[in-house]
């Protein structure tokens, strides 16, 4: 069974579909590990619940990316982890893990990218007048959202939408096609 780590920094809601697709076998894959930049994070509760190892760790307390990304680099070999998945982790990631996972890091990202790539990206598009947009899963790479595209799906902004029902339903698109997009990375 292939390891997986997730990224994550914030709420977890991807994390928890993950774990939750995983545990039932549903994507060939186990989540081993939790890598959150946030030691007070809620997606850190939420690994606990499903009895996921975690590494938490504070940027701050580190002299630079280079040195916190050589600690997680450890824990990640020590649990044979192949693949990582970036769910909410609001940082980029350096050189020292895109070397060490070449073409085995994704990200999702709540737009049809490269429309509105970093944050408030569901915002930025409801503001924008724009009569759709959508969630992608992508490769990463050293920029901000900028990987080549896996997949993505579109969805509707309806005129009776507030920002809040057009989170809801992205996010729960979102989990959806996350799950079905690692599965099919690990099947091919
Ligand atoms: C999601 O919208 C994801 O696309 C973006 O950050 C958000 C994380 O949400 N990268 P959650 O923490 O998984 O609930």
């Amino acid at each position: 069974m292939r390891n997986i780590a997730i990224f994550a920094s914030g709420n977890g809601s991807n994390f928890e579909a993950i774990a939750t697709a995983t545990q039932a076998g549903e994507i060939g894959a186990k989540v081993s590990l939790l890598v959150c930049d946030k030691p007070d994070a809620h997606v850190i509760f939420r690994a606990k619940n499903h009895q996921i190892p975690v590494f938490a760790f504070s940027p701050a307390q580190y002299a630079d990316k280079a040195a916190y990304e050589a600690e997680i680099l450890d824990q990640l070999r020590a649990l044979d982890i192949q693949f990582i998945a970036l769910a909410g982790y609001m940082r980029l990631i350096g050189k020292t893990l895109l070397e060490a996972y070449p073409h085995r890091i994704v990200n999702i990202h709540p737009s049809l990218l490269p429309a509105f790539p970093g944050k408030g990206a569901i915002q930025q598009a409801y503001e924008s007048g724009a009569t759709e947009t959508g969630v992608s899963v992508h490769y990463v790479d050293a920029g901000m959202d900028t990987g080549p595209v896996i997949a993505q799906r579109k969805v509707e902004i309806a005129e009776t939408d507030t920002l809040q029902t057009l989170e809801e339903k992205l996010h729960k698109i979102e989990h959806n096609l996350y799950i079905e997009t690692l599965k099919s990375l690990f099947e091919a």
